[in-house]
């Protein structure tokens, strides 16, 4: 009950990827959520037995990749799910890799772990960050399954109530 009712709401997804000695390895996410403005921390949650956890913590550092909705079989692949049908091409730099043509990227050191049941709540000091001038469509999550964004949101009234959603 609990699993079917939290998976209406919907999310987008996101991509948090380590480079390891062994290289890249990453996992799926839409557990992402923005904590702190300062300093910049976000916060992403994995199971203890996601195989990418123990690897990002050893190395202290990853991407958060904010995929659009052309990404979907990226996000398939590092959900365990497929081979990815599409070429997954990851740019490096300082220690970092992130996957090229994303929304958003941005690069975090662990900054700290805490305990939440069977998962870890993993949050991330962002050091650096980039995405395109424009958004691309986003790639959504909702009720377990994929979805692409089929309104203009500039139809909808909207009310940030003075969070600054485009600063
Ligand atoms: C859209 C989507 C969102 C997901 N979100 C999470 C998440 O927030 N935390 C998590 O631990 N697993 C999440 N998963 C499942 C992991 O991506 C999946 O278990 C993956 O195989 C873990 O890989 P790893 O064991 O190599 O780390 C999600 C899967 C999908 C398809």
């Amino acid at each position: 009950m609990y699993r079917q009712l939290m998976s209406r709401f919907a999310t987008g997804v996101a991509v948090v990827l380590s480079e390891s000695g062994d290289g890249p390895v990453g996992l799926t996410v839409n557990s992402l959520t923005s904590v702190s403005l300062d300093p910049v921390l976000l916060l992403f949650c994995a199971r203890h037995s996601s195989r990418t956890i123990g690897p990002l913590l050893a190395i202290g550092r990853f991407s958060v990749n904010v995929l659009c909705e052309s990404q979907c079989s990226i996000s398939q692949y590092f959900a365990g799910q497929t081979e990815c049908r599409t070429p997954i091409i990851i740019e490096r730099q300082d220690g970092f890799a992130w996957l090229a043509e994303s929304n958003a990227v941005l690069r975090c050191r662990v900054y700290a772990t805490y305990a939440g049941g069977d998962h870890q709540i993993v949050v991330g000091n962002v050091v650096s960050m980039h995405g395109p001038a424009l958004s691309r469509p986003p790639l959504l999550y909702h009720e377990g399954k994929y979805l692409r964004v089929n309104f203009n949101a500039a139809d909808v009234e909207s009310d940030t109530s003075g969070y600054g959603a485009f600063d």
